[in-house]
């Protein structure tokens, strides 16, 4: 591997811990590397221009965290608006609360293959539940943590030092047949938003939701309005300092709920290289 490109979305910051790992372990083995955030404001083609000029010896890391058991839509539209490639190699890679990692490795993964990338090796790190800010046990509490960055370490000295081969988009899947039917219809629907109310009296409009918002979603006018692009990260409302975004959300309910599907799945391990 001559240049890999590691682009990432991360809302609560542990998918850009990894990415950050993986870039530093990039460099160490003598591999240039270029970044892309797609939280950040940054226009997105001349880092695509770069992956297209790159040809064989290029590698495209891409992460996601793991929402309602598949990739973020800012992840999917990137990895949709790619233009073919050939000779490019390709590993996704996701973070997830512990719950369940569902079908985002493997839907990445399509992605993917679909634009023409080989898949030389992917990984699921486990991270602290990014719903779970305002509970005292969060699922995942801790993550990622040194030894999560050791094996991202170890897969990616093993895919510079071209010791893989190419994975089977199956080995991504690692749901039950009943479960992986279940999250399978979600890939094709539409992304439901959880509402969300400003309390006048409450708001300052200080701006910090729309400076926390990864989508460019919150508009001040002069009251923050929410837009179409919204994935439901919740950064807003776990950042505002004045508490004055609601939602339906009832989060006891939720954090039992997040436990419970954590006990249903017991995946293990909960941290995992392919390669
Ligand atoms: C709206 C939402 C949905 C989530 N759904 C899942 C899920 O289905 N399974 C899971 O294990 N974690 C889930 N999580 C937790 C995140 O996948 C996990 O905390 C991830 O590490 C967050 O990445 P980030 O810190 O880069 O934003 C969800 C988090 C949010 C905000
Ligand atoms: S962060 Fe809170 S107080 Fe500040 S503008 Fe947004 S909703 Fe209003
Ligand atoms: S509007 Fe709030 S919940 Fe929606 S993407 Fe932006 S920060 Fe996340």
């Amino acid at each position: 591997m001559k240049t890999a490109f590691v682009v990432y979305c991360s809302p609560a910051g542990s998918t850009r811990h990894v990415a950050e790992v993986i870039a530093a372990s990039l460099k160490e083995n003598s591999v240039t590397v270029h970044t892309l955030d797609l939280g950040s404001a940054a226009d997105p083609a001349p880092f695509v221009e770069q992956l297209q000029a790159a040809g064989e010896g290029g590698c495209l890391f891409v992460g996601s965290p793991v929402y309602r058991d598949v990739a973020v839509p800012p992840v999917m539209a990137f990895l949709n608006q790619l233009p073919p490639v050939s000779g490019l190699a390709a590993v996704p890679f996701v973070t997830w609360g512990g719950a369940t990692s569902g079908l985002a490795l493997w839907q990445m993964g399509q992605a993917l293959q679909g634009k023409g990338f080989v898949l030389a090796g992917a990984a699921k790190v486990l991270g602290i539940h990014s719903m779970m800010w305002n509970d005292d046990s969060p699922v995942g509490q801790g993550h990622p943590d040194a030894d999560d960055d050791r094996q991202i370490r170890e897969l990616v000295d093993r895919l510079a030092q071209g010791n893989a081969s190419s994975l089977s988009l199956d080995t991504l899947d690692g749901l039950s047949a009943e479960d992986s039917g279940e999250v399978r219809k979600k890939l094709d629907g539409p992304w439901q938003n959880v509402p969300k109310t400003i309390d006048e009296e409450k708001c300052t409009q200080c701006g910090t939701c729309v400076q926390v918002c990864p989508a460019g979603a919150v508009a001040l006018d002069p009251l923050p309005v929410f837009g179409a692009t919204c994935f439901d990260c919740f950064n807003c409302v776990r950042e505002c300092p004045e508490s004055a975004i609601a939602s339906p959300v009832n989060f006891e309910v939720l954090h039992d709920k997040i436990r419970k599907r954590a006990e249903k799945f017991n995946e293990k391990p909960p941290t995992q290289i392919f390669v």
